[in-house]
């Protein structure tokens, strides 16, 4: 019997229309666009404006993309994984809300937290199922409306995120084809280095908390920055080698869009130029569990049946992760 991959067969991203551009950032904030793009590589991102939507919504717009262009219908699916950092509540999951704004019922469908490594935990944990032949179509998105989270007076990290969602769907696939490796890595001991503090269990929204604006993301960005860099380097370098992969064999690098010199960082470790790497941090921002399929959604004209992919993410956790993927079309 021939071995069963996960493989991607459909993808499809959203992101809100609202542009926030560096020059409004500069209304707000002391910060100027060459200091944002030398430095991060950012020049805009997309805001998720209108009230009462949250994450669940941009991750729905993508899912009901993603049916419509493969032409699977809501009663089909059979697993929903929805990996993301800013649930629209504590609980109920976001995957929950996004089956039912999309029509997929009575499946199994729960949240992934790893932050921004958030995407590639989803599909290595979604492309088991497959693979067991237990499931036969699997959903994985990544949502994640990092406005909310965001304190529009700090500098350090206003301009670097944005809001999107993107949608995959995992198929069995007997070709060869599908996700052939993954690892997924975490590391609690940098926790305090990324960080929404309010509003779990430990520390309860309460006035204290809204007047030490714990509910806003914090970071340590030079801590977070030299340990992105290692990790995500490592990583990458780590499924080449265990795959006997050299940079010559891959046809792209799918990196999280966090910084632009982490991207060249990982890029040069791996001795893969510039002109095989995705990258559209310019355009969204960091998107958090969005960033992979929002690059494989912009990406999807220039992929072929065959190529090998890498995909790398660092973030809270900390955490990190990769994959190799063959494209299956
Ligand atoms: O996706 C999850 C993982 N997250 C990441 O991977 C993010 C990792 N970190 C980073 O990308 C970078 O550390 C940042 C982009 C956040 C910051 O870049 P940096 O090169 O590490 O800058 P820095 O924090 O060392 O700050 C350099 C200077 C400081 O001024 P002084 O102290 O040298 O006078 C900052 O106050 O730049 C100043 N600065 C700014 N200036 C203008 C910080 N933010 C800004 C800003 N505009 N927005």
């Amino acid at each position: 019997m021939k071995e069963v991959k996960a493989s991607i067969t459909g993808i499809e991203g959203y992101v809100p229309d609202y542009v926030l551009t560096n020059a409004e950032l500069e209304t707000l904030v002391d910060t100027n666009d060459e200091w944002i793009v030398s430095r991060t590589g950012i020049k805009e991102r997309r805001i998720l404006k209108e009230p009462g939507l949250g994450s669940s919504h941009m991750g729905a717009e993508a899912v009901k993309g993603l049916l419509a262009k493969t032409g699977i219908k809501p009663e089909e699916i059979d697993l929903l994984i929805c990996a993301t950092i800013t649930p629209d509540f504590i609980f109920p999951s976001t995957a929950n809300l996004i089956c039912n704004m999309t029509g997929i019922r009575s499946v199994g469908s729960f949240d992934v937290n790893a932050a921004c490594s958030g995407f590639i935990y989803a599909l290595e944990v979604g492309s088991q199922y497959i693979e067991t032949g237990k499931y036969k179509k699997v959903v994985i998105v990544g949502t994640d409306k990092m406005s909310a989270v965001m304190d529009y007076t700090d500098r350090r990290t206003c301009i670097l995120f944005g809001d999107g969602a993107g949608a995959v769907l995992l198929e069995p696939n007997t070709e060869g084809n599908g996700v052939i490796d993954s690892l997924i890595r975490a590391d609690g001991e940098g926790y305090a280095q990324l960080i929404q503090k309010g509003g779990g269990s430990r520390f309860p929204a309460s006035h204290e908390t809204v007047d030490n604006r714990m509910h806003f993301l914090h970071q340590d960005g030079q801590q977070v920055f030299k340990s992105a860099v290692r990790n995500m380097a490592d990583v990458s370098a780590e499924i080449m080698e265990r795959n006997h992969l050299s940079h010559e064999d891959v046809a792209w690098l799918v990196p999280h869009q966090a910084n632009r010199r982490i991207i060249e960082a990982t890029a040069n470790r791996m001795g893969i130029g510039m002109d095989k790497v995705m990258m559209n941090i310019q355009y969204y921002g960091n998107t958090t569990a969005a960033t992979i399929p929002l690059c494989l959604w912009d990406y999807e004209d220039q992929l072929k049946k065959g190529d090998n992919l890498i995909f790398a993410a660092f973030g809270a956790g900390f955490t990190w992760a990769s994959a190799y993927v063959k494209w299956a079309y």
